[in-house]
């Protein structure tokens, strides 16, 4: 798929070249993206790139894109609309302007963006993006550079050592990417096709990359993958390592309070793993669990490989070790051949589960998916009827899960400044915003408080120390 065969840049090669040109990341779609983000942004660190937020102000723009549904791709073409007209103008007035895509679109789409869209200097497929400094070095020669493959070496061994002001600069939590790829071949998704197959990052790296994160002053990892609870390596004792033992293992370094993992799969929610939620006192009470359809049939035509009542049967397992745990899933409705029947289903499944938050979606064709060729595609106005019956529901039980924590006290990690002067926006375990009021010199503390009200997207809270926090 590559007319590329460079070697990537080593760190070091990367440091001797100083220059500075500020780069604008634009970011779609899913929390892997955001992690890829970063490390793009540091591996451009070392090619003396900084970052800024103002597009106009940058030299670099790339656009971190996402292919999981039809209208994503469709932006990122209009983006790319907008960013001829600057280059125009820029090159006018003799500046430069590069532009970069990057992520799923860039591995799905390949020289179909350089055709569509002669304002692209570089296409850079999520595999490769430890390339993307040399691919800009070229580039900048003249080429139009597209290297899509997927890359036989690991790229986080290329990557630059993140330093601590930097990830400082971030804040006290972060992402870690632990898993890349999936397997599963669900029949409506392009996941497989964007991202490979399912690749786990050795221990030691992760373990490393945690360190150097907390040592930087982050509190709260969030573990990423497509299918992050399908992470297997060999561990330090010979044994194959499951994300259960990996979270183990994590709980340990000292100063990382709160852990988390996201997005998971029915499939790979082991024995270990629900220990874990048992176990670990830094494993916040949050699961991300996507059942995408209460009907057996539609799970069935998806390839989910599991049906309701399994779904149903590990929920109640993992709320018996831990009956705190807020639930959270994505859901699919208009899927080929659905009816109103299989749409109750999904429904039922919902009040039965009783989520405190959920993502839903219109089923999208995705050329090259077994779904797109399925008999029964629905109509766009029952998918859209569908959806606001669902969302409504949905809806519902969030606001009934923060109504609930009014009252509580809680352990809040605070994360940044509030909206006004002496306010703080922490989380909260369950995930939520919570503002309070605190000093920003208190940023990166757990405090106990006590909810007192909620609002559209966020709970408000006092602080309560004379209370020991849960
Ligand atoms: N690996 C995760 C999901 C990753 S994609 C899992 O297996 O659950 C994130 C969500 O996007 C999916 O859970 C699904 O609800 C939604 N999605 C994926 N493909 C879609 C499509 N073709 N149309 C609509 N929604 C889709
Ligand atoms: Fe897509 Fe299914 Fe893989 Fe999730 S498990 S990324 S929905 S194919
Ligand atoms: Fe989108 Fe790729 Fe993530 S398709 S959801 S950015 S894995």
């Amino acid at each position: 798929m590559s007319t590329d065969t460079s070697t990537p840049t080593s760190p070091a090669e990367g440091q001797a070249a100083a220059n500075t040109r500020k780069v604008f990341i634009k970011t779609y779609g899913c929390q892997m993206n955001v992690y890829d983000s970063v490390r793009m942004g540091d591996a451009l660190a070392n090619e003396g790139y900084v970052p800024t937020e103002e597009m106009e102000e940058a030299d670099l723009i790339l656009l971190n894109t996402c292919h999981i549904r039809e209208k994503a791709a469709e932006k990122v073409y209009s983006a790319l609309g907008r960013l001829r007209d600057m280059k125009q103008a820029r090159h006018a007035v003799g500046r430069e302007l590069m532009v970069g895509v990057t992520g799923c679109v860039a591995q799905a789409e390949g020289e179909e963006i350089l055709r569509r869209a002669p304002v692209v200097d570089v296409v850079i497929g999520p595999q490769t993006y430890h390339r993307l400094p040399d691919a800009l070095r070229r580039a900048r020669d003249g080429q139009r550079v597209i290297d899509t493959d997927y890359a036989v070496e690991d790229k986080f061994e290329y990557l630059p050592v993140t330093d601590k002001a930097r990830i400082r600069s971030r804040g006290v939590t972060s992402f870690l990417t632990v898993q890349e790829g999936c397997d599963k071949f669900c029949t409506f998704c392009v996941v497989p096709y964007t991202r490979g197959s399912e690749v786990s990052r050795p221990v030691h790296q992760i373990l490393n990359e945690a360190r150097q994160l907390v040592e930087g002053g982050v509190r709260e990892i969030t573990l990423l993958g497509q299918n992050v609870n399908a992470w297997r390596a060999e561990g330090p004792d010979g044994r194959e390592w499951s994300l259960g033992d990996l979270l183990y293992q994590l709980a340990e370094i000292p100063g990382l309070a709160r852990l988390r993992y996201t997005t998971s799969h029915p499939r790979d929610m082991d024995d270990r793993l629900i220990e874990a939620h048992r176990d670990l006192r830094s494993l916040m009470p949050y699961l991300h669990l996507p059942v995408q359809s209460g009907s057996d049939r539609i799970l069935k035509s998806m390839n989910r490989r599991h049906t309701a009542a399994d779904y149903l049967l590990l929920i109640d397992r993992i709320r018996q070790v831990r009956p705190d745990i807020a639930l959270s899933g994505d859901f699919i409705v208009g899927f080929p051949g659905e009816t109103d029947r299989d749409f109750e289903d999904t429904l039922r499944i919902v009040e039965q589960v009783n989520y405190a938050q959920a993502f839903s979606f219109k089923y999208s064709i995705r050329p090259g998916t077994p779904g797109a060729d399925m008999a029964d595609q629905v109509p766009e106005d029952v998918k859209a009827q569908r959806l606001e019956r669902l969302q409504a529901l949905l809806l519902k039980q969030q606001a009934e899960f923060a109504k609930s924590c009014v009252g509580k006290v809680i352990d809040l990690l605070l994360e940044k400044p509030g909206r006004n002067e002496g306010q703080v926006i922490g989380r909260s375990p369950w995930l939520q915003s919570v503002n309070v009021d605190a000093k920003t010199s208190q940023i990166g503390d757990i405090i106990p408080v006590r909810i007192i009200g909620t609002g559209p997207n966020s709970l408000f809270a006092e602080p309560a120390q004379d209370l020991v926090g849960t």
